[in-house]
């Protein structure tokens, strides 16, 4: 990854501003400060769909350009994430965002609150975010942030320096990280995720089927979904069949309770609406089973 703050980042706060921007009851979440994040051509779209009559056109014309697939199963993914994050984090308890981007989590769940965070992000990108959120005023006692590059990094003492605590179970989110590292990166922080965390402790990460980084791939929203992620200078460079995904985690330490698709995960929340999540895109629940050799 490059010394310059996330492109993708950035393109999943637009999908949220443009989920956020929905009519209350129709909403899967609300972000307000996802705009924040946005250069001002961006934000201009996203206004746009703050008002009734533009709403579609302004949706429209984003996934006109990025395809059917990558919006609605952000949209997917960060409910079904939610709802995780919501029935595992307890009072007092910790949650880690690896590879955090301008999630804003920490300040919209109320179910953080209580908890002490963890942000861990490549540092150009997280410099970027303190500064909005700064410029913004939000308070966030809560939140430690913590600079890493997962690809060169020493994840477990960078968390420890940052006051993380083994002894306390914690809710790790990996979310629309991993297609970006190389599978040795994604070995190594599985192996320092399990390493650090308390039993009881969970973990909730997305990753690509494999299948969507060959051509010609199976999903018809592959093509244009990769050529495009791989234009911003953030190509996907790693992915799992699902067949083998649980045996993968199961290798690093963590029993699969759920492996679904953003396409399966949001067919509940959107009916009743044209979209539809993706089958490339996954998303994993898992225990940290087996206790760490020494910490
Ligand atoms: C698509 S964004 C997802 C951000 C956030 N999790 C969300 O869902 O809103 C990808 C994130 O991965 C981070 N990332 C990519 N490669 C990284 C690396 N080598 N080390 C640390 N972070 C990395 C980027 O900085 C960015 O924040």
């Amino acid at each position: 990854m490059e010394d310059r703050s996330s492109f993708t980042a950035e393109t999943v706060a637009l999908q949220r501003a443009f989920e956020s921007a929905r009519p209350a009851q129709e909403r899967l979440f609300c972000d307000p400060y996802a705009v924040a994040f946005l250069r001002p051509g961006l934000r201009v779209l996203a206004a746009a769909a703050r008002t009734r009559l533009l709403r579609r056109a302004a949706v429209g014309l984003y996934d006109a350009v990025a395809g059917p697939g990558p919006r609605p199963s952000a949209v997917a993914r960060t409910r079904f994430i939610d709802e995780q994050i919501a029935a595992a984090v307890e009072p007092g308890g910790q949650c880690v965002l690896l590879g955090a981007g301008f999630d804003a989590r920490p300040h919209r769940l109320s179910g953080l609150a209580g908890c002490r965070v963890f942000e861990v992000d490549h540092p150009a990108t997280q410099a970027v975010k303190r500064a909005v959120l700064g410029r913004l005023g939000v308070p966030g006692g809560h939140v430690r942030y913590v600079p890493v590059d997962f690809e060169v990094d020493d994840l477990a003492s960078a968390l420890r320096e940052a006051g993380f605590d083994s002894a306390v179970p914690a809710v790790f989110v990996w979310e629309g990280v991993t297609n970006y590292l190389t599978r040795a990166a994604v070995a190594a922080t599985l192996d320092t995720v399990h390493y650090l965390a308390a039993a009881g402790s969970r973990l909730v990460l997305t990753y690509v089927d494999r299948r969507a980084l060959v051509e010609p791939s199976p999903f018809p929203e592959a093509r244009r979904w990769v050529r495009g992620v791989a234009r911003a200078g953030e190509p996907w460079t790693f992915g799992l069949l699902p067949e083998e995904a649980t045996e993968f985690f199961a290798e690093h330490g963590f029993w699969v309770r759920v492996d679904t698709s953003t396409y399966d995960a949001g067919r509940v929340w959107f009916d009743g609406r044209r979209e539809r999540g993706s089958r490339l895109y996954r998303i994993a629940v898992a225990d940290v089973v087996g206790a760490p050799a020494a910490r």
